[in-house]
């Protein structure tokens, strides 16, 4: 089982990023942690885990899992509450890779433009509020998913 997990714009910056919200973990803590999970979980799990600022690096990213991937998991970041292009593109490929988004922080119980995410309704379920916990949480659910 393949798994890629996408993160986007500013998370690159996670440990010194507003550490009161999105907590003291690194991208690379949360990358060891999402492998220790993987191993538990079976030992036939593999992720690969990127980062990109760049929203057209992601959308390219997502088209090109078709066949290569089994899942994703996605923090789109700031892109969340923007991008029609991420949505188009985790749609375009979810009869084949279904996707799981994740936050860290909960965006409900943030500013109101944070309340909308325009690529959730494109993914199969979202998890938020956990920081850094999520993502494990996140391929949990996933792997039960693919597995069912
Ligand atoms: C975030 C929430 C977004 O609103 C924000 O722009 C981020 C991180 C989160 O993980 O909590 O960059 O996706």
């Amino acid at each position: 089982m393949k798994i890629l997990v996408l993160n986007g714009p500013n998370l690159n910056l996670l440990g010194t990023r507003e550490p009161e919200i999105y907590g003291y973990e690194t991208l690379a803590d949360i990358e060891t942690e999402m492998n220790a999970c993987a191993t538990q979980l079976a030992d036939d799990i593999e992720i690969e885990f990127l980062q990109s600022n760049s929203e057209a690096e992601l959308i390219t990213w997502i088209g090109a899992t078709r066949g290569k991937y089994d899942g994703i998991i996605i923090n789109p970041a700031a892109l969340t509450h923007t991008s029609l292009g991420l949505y188009d593109a985790l749609k375009a490929v979810a009869d084949a890779v279904p996707a799981v988004e994740v936050h860290l922080s909960n965006t409900h119980a943030r500013e109101e433009i944070r309340h909308k995410s325009l690529t959730a309704p494109a993914c199969i379920g979202q998890l938020m509020g956990f920081q850094g916990f999520g993502y494990t949480l996140a391929l949990r659910a996933l792997v039960k998913k693919l597995s069912d």
